[in-house]
């Protein structure tokens, strides 16, 4: 008999645990770390199973959602790498077609309301549509992937096990890699066990990186999600012909050159580093804020104090402040078996 996994929403599960709840369920439960903030995803409507999210898996790793079944979401989102792309600065789609942006990491989807460097979707289940269809991703449509995976008697069994029957459909599929995502939760770093109080400790160098980062860092990356969702000019160009980020989506000239402000969770894994992957290090990320700042109508003013551009910071301080942010790498994500290729075990 399959397993009714029940959809609860945190508290119950941090904390005060799980009696009655065996580690195999608790596995596909949606559990919320009690240093986040509420999930701004709406389970009501899409609550996570085991068989869903199994789908979803298999939904991501399976190049026939791409045009010439070449290109699985996996090839531009590897799990080594928090589900960034390790190997190419702007992505690379069917027919090796070059986008002109940098996959980011997938991550605490869960609590994230804005999708895309510029904000382009507001929500999670339709940033498959974008992948599928893009000329620069996957390049095919939606129908075509639901014609081919109704073809195959695994992916049947598998909507069905899922939703109850087994005709496929687009917005099956979509919940699906919605449930995928939405699991996907890093939130057990070294900096998460310290800060939760489980026994963990930093270095006399990482404390003082994070209190650095504090004063320097934290207006834009806020929180323990390390953003505040907002989008930012962080001086990287001076003018923005090449992508005007946020203003592709409002049309203002006010957000030309503004670009989500991406969490640093797992940073020391995602490079590169930027919408345009244009650094393969942090030490050259320090480097930009410290010195290379460019001036532009829309720059943060976070980033020109008393008229001088930049954040000041000597390398000693560059050096401690990546050693901190080393401290969010997180190694039980990028390792945890239930977001690995299912097509490999
Ligand atoms: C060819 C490489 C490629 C493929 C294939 C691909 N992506 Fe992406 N993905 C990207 C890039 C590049 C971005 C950033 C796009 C932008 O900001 O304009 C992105 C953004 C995302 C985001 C938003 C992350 C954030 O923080 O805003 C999610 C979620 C995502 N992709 C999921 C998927 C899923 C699911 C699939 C498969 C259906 C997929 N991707 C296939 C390259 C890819
Ligand atoms: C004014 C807001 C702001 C401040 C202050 C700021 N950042 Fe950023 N940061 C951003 C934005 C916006 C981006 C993405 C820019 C882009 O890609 O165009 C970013 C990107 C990054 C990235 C790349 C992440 C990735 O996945 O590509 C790193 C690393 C980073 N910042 C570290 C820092 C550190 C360390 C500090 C303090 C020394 C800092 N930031 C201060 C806004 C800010």
């Amino acid at each position: 008999m399959r397993t009714a996994i029940v959809f609860i929403i945190g508290l119950f599960l941090f904390g005060c645990g799980s009696e009655g709840i065996s580690p195999a369920d608790t596995a596909y439960v949606f559990q919320q770390p009690s240093n986040f903030p509420p999930a701004t995803y709406t389970f009501e409507n899409n609550p996570v199973t085991k068989d869903r999210f199994e789908l979803g898996r298999a939904l991501f790793y399976d190049p026939v959602l791409s045009a010439d079944s070449t290109i699985a979401c996996a090839n531009c989102h590897q799990q080594v790498r928090s589900f960034s792309d390790p190997v190419h600065k702007f992505s690379k789609g069917v027919n090796d077609v070059s986008g002109f942006r940098n996959a980011p990491a997938i991550q605490n989807m869960a609590f994230q309301a804005h999708f895309f460097w510029d904000g382009g979707v507001n929500h999670l289940d339709f940033v498959p549509i974008n992948a599928i269809t893009s000329e620069i991703e996957m390049a095919e449509s939606l129908s075509h992937v639901v014609t081919k995976l109704s073809r195959s008697d695994v992916y049947r069994e598998k909507f069905e096990n899922a939703f109850g029957t087994g005709e496929v459909s687009s917005q099956k599929m979509l919940y699906a890699l919605s449930q995928f995502m939405n699991m996907m939760i890093s939130a057990d770093s070294r900096y998460d066990r310290y800060i939760r109080h489980e026994g963990e400790t930093l270095t006399a160098d990482e404390a003082a990186g994070m209190k650095l980062f504090a004063t320097k860092c934290s207006t834009c990356h806020a929180t323990d999600m390390f953003t505040d969702g907002t989008f930012r000019n962080n001086g990287l160009n001076e003018t923005f012909a090449q992508d005007s980020g946020r203003a592709r989506v409002t049309e203002s000239a006010d957000d030309r050159g503004k670009f989500k402000v991406p969490s640093l969770r797992n940073a020391e894994l995602t490079f590169p580093y930027m919408h345009d992957g244009r650094f393969r290090t942090l030490q050259e990320v320090l480097n930009h804020y410290a010195h290379s700042v460019k001036e532009s109508e829309t720059l943060d003013p976070a980033l020109k104090q008393n008229g001088a551009l930049g954040i000041v910071m000597t390398d000693d301080e560059k050096a401690k402040i990546i050693l901190y942010i080393k401290t969010l790498t997180d190694r039980n994500f990028t390792n945890d078996k239930r977001f690995s290729n299912p097509f490999l075990n």
